[in-house]
């Protein structure tokens, strides 16, 4: 029995010697800016209802920790409890609490809640796609606006840890996390966890945290996941960070596990973030699935991953 249940993850925090050059790669990205930046924090927000999703603080370069969202502040109370833990203020847009935990690789977790949704941007207009056997968008050009791609909100946070049973017991018992795929190795034990929230009958991505083990290597970030509002939007995304002459990862392809299309680029502190869209989405009734590196690390289309990536 897990103390709480979470919806999704809220932000990604991130320490860096100059918020000016991170935020000029985000909005280079697709993210614009949240209210309340201040000197010292760069807060920056996709076009959806959160009112931020990346945070950069200023100092040293690196991944420093996540947010999930659970639904009351009630719940933060009850983990904070089981924790000997604190719920605080949430100083930043929007407002609400949060309780501040480290996991067993040191990863700094908020779990926050009561946050007021910030007002949406408006999405480009002509969003229908026409396929074949069927035709939607009647009487109507599409036009793609070129351009930083729409980011809409984040989606998942990758990590590499050194024991993933450990790391899987500690994320499971309080938050009600369910596995959507369990990756295994050629000697059979546990290579990586793709992870989703517990919404019930309401419908989560296929993976809101994936966990993949390196044993004997200390734990780290492997990249932050941002949707973006179609393959259009990702496309000309592309062509935007290109021209701007920004360091590209891997893609543009779909990938196997969660079905996304994907496209990877790193900021300019070597942070890997990513751009998907067309991602799988399920409800609690649907069981874990056991799988392998192969189909991990594969693709429907697109180019291979590039040892870096790896
Ligand atoms: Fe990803």
């Amino acid at each position: 029995m897990s103390i709480i249940k979470v919806e999704d993850i809220a932000y990604v925090r991130f320490g860096a010697p100059d918020l000016a050059r991170m935020r000029a790669f985000l909005l280079d990205f697709g993210l614009i800016d949240a209210e309340q930046s201040t000197d010292s924090i760069l807060r920056m927000r996709g076009s959806g209802s959160s009112p931020f999703i990346h945070v950069t603080e200023l100092g040293e370069t690196g991944f420093r920790g996540v947010a999930l969202r659970a639904s009351s502040v009630s719940d933060l109370e009850k983990l904070a409890a089981a924790e000997s833990a604190r719920v605080e203020p949430l100083d930043a847009p929007g407002g609400g609490h949060m309780v501040r935990l480290i996991d067993p690789n040191g990863f700094v977790v908020d779990v926050i809640a009561g946050q007021s949704p910030a007002d949406k941007k408006a999405g480009d207009d002509n969003t229908l796609w026409n396929f074949a056997t069927q035709r939607p968008r009647q009487s109507a050009a599409k036009r793609v606006r070129p351009g930083a791609a729409d980011v809409v909100r984040l989606g998942h946070l990758v990590c590499l840890v050194n024991d993933l049973p450990a790391t899987w017991s500690w994320w499971q018992e309080r938050f009600a996390l369910l596995i959507s795929h369990e990756v295994r190795a050629p000697d059979g034990n546990q290579a990586a966890l793709f992870i989703r929230c517990d919404r019930g009958d309401l419908p989560a991505d296929h993976h809101t945290l994936n966990f993949a083990s390196v044993p004997g290597k200390s734990a780290q970030f492997h990249h932050a996941a941002f949707e973006v509002a179609d393959v259009d939007s990702l496309m000309v995304g592309h062509d935007h960070l290109q021209a701007k002459g920004y360091e590209h990862n891997w893609g543009v392809g779909r990938h196997i596990l969660g079905s996304q299309v994907f496209d990877y680029w790193l900021d300019p502190f070597g942070n890997r973030v990513e751009h998907w869209t067309d991602g799988d989405i399920f409800t609690s009734a649907t069981p874990p699935e056991i799988t392998d590196l192969d189909t991990m690390l594969g693709h429907q289309w697109g180019p291979p991953a590039p040892a870096s990536f790896v």
